[in-house]
């Protein structure tokens, strides 16, 4: 199985209602070989529109961030939780979310073998390393069946609060820290 092979398949899938209300999934971009992964929640109404994950007004920071720690978004595989848009941009069900991530996020980390997970915002960190509170925890790594993980806020929690725009930086650089030599 390629990532090319598991994108067509996803593109097409109809596991679970969130299809329903697809233009196109979002499966996830980035070279097959990143080092670090950033897993986020679900596709948003942009993302729906191109296919593209992270390319809203979230994405944007997300790149901005990125670049703050000295790299750039081509070097990151970006994908989230789940693969289609949630009506209305509400937050991915369990059922949803864990019949994605078993049929597609779990087979691409297991493909890209990063050396560590950012995990945006509560969603993705609740649903990977099964821990709730992110405003404790985030800049923290976890190691989950041999990989780590590290969650940090999600971008569009630094859009509605600046404040946190710092931390989310601060946590970027940590992440970058995690790259084999
Ligand atoms: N927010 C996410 O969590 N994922 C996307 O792909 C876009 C916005």
């Amino acid at each position: 199985m390629t990532l090319e092979n598991l994108c067509k398949i996803a593109d097409e899938c109809t596991e679970c209602p969130l299809h329903e209300n697809r233009t196109n999934g979002v499966f996830g971009e980035g070279p097959a070989d990143s080092r670090i992964m950033l897993v986020g929640e679900a596709p948003g109404r942009m993302e729906d529109e191109t296919g593209r994950p992270f390319i809203g007004s979230s994405g944007k920071l997300l790149s901005e961030i990125i670049e703050s720690a000295g790299m750039d978004r081509s070097e990151f595989y970006i994908t989230s939780i789940v693969k289609c848009r949630p009506p209305e941009n509400r937050k991915p069900k369990k059922p949803e979310y864990s019949k994605c991530m078993e049929l597609y996020l779990h087979k691409q980390i297991e493909l890209i073998n990063p050396d560590i997970i950012g995990l945006l915002g509560n969603s993705a960190t609740h649903a990977l390393i099964g821990k709730s509170s992110i405003k404790q925890i985030h800049g923290k790594t976890y190691e989950r069946d041999g990989r780590k993980y590290m969650a940090l806020f999600h971008p569009a929690a630094a859009l509605y609060s600046r404040k946190l725009l710092p931390q989310l930086k601060e946590d970027m650089l940590a992440l970058k820290m995690f790259v084999e030599p």
